[in-house]
């Protein structure tokens, strides 16, 4: 049996009093990847959120159990060095702190002079050259070299867990490849099923980049409840087919 890597149970979250997730039941398995479907304003990026433990969003039911640890009121900084990583659906830019800084910090070699050899190559990789190192993270960055940059900072972060919030919106189908081909890096794809080591949950609206990374489950977010899980390949058919109209009628929920 798969060992779980994160176990959320009955949880129920409020932002700014408003209640935006409630009933939600999730079980990742070490080596898995789930992906998380829903319409807009469904609370995907609020779960999220609230897994990295934002301050914001106030869990008042339920538990987030990560690595058979409660991590539930534990901060942000220690889920992140638990590892908790995450490529955000609209990341700020950083004013005053530069994307070559920031590698570093993220890779364990903050005290270095020069980013690593290692890291060189992976900046080389995903399409950045040494002028975007000097640049602050994310200051007038286009929309797919942020997407880029977000993938970046994952490889250079390695976490076990990783949240991927729409990596491939507004990306060109080019460089959709690319990321999909480091997304399977980070999610250890390249080892047999039982092998890896390596989770995450993914949203995605098209499911186009679902074409080159493989997902084990798929859920369906409605109105912040879990209305559906199952076969990604299926869901996303139906989806395609029927809208999430066919979710509401599939679940009986209103
Ligand atoms: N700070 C906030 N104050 C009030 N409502 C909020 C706040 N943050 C999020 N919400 C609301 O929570 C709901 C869920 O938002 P969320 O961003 O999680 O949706 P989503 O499923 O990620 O949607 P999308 O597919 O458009 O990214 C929305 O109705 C949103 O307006
Ligand atoms: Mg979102």
């Amino acid at each position: 049996m798969v060992k779980l890597l994160l176990e959320i149970t009955d949880l129920a979250v409020e932002v700014n009093n408003k209640e935006i997730l409630s009933d939600v039941d999730l079980y990742i398995g070490k080596g898995e990847t789930h992906v998380l479907l829903g319409p807009n304003g469904a609370g995907k990026s609020t779960l999220f959120m609230t897994l990295l433990g934002f301050p914001k969003y106030k869990v008042t039911r339920g538990e987030i159990i990560f690595k058979s640890k409660d991590v539930t009121q534990l901060s942000t900084t220690d889920r992140v060095r638990m590892g908790m990583g995450v490529s955000f659906q609209n990341p700020p830019a950083i004013r005053g702190v530069k994307l070559g800084d920031l590698l570093k910090i993220e890779h364990g070699e903050g005290e270095e002079p020069e980013l690593s050899h290692e890291m060189m190559d992976l900046v080389t990789k995903l399409k950045f050259d040494e002028n975007f190192l000097e640049r602050d993270v994310n200051l007038g960055f286009s929309g797919g070299e942020v997407k880029r940059s977000e993938i970046l900072q994952l490889l250079a972060q390695e976490p076990d867990f990783i949240m991927f919030d729409e990596p491939d919106s507004g990306v060109d189908i080019e460089n959709v490849e690319l990321l999909a081909e480091e997304i399977n890096t980070l999610l250890d794809k390249d080892k047999k099923p039982g092998m890896r080591e390596k989770s995450g949950l993914l949203i995605t609206h098209l499911g186009y980049i679902l074409n080159f990374v493989g997902a084990d489950t798929a859920h369906v977010l409605m109105d912040g409840k879990i209305a559906c899980s199952g076969n990604p390949n299926e869901i996303i058919e139906d989806i395609r087919k029927e809208g999430f109209k066919g979710c509401v009628e599939c679940c009986g929920i209103h």
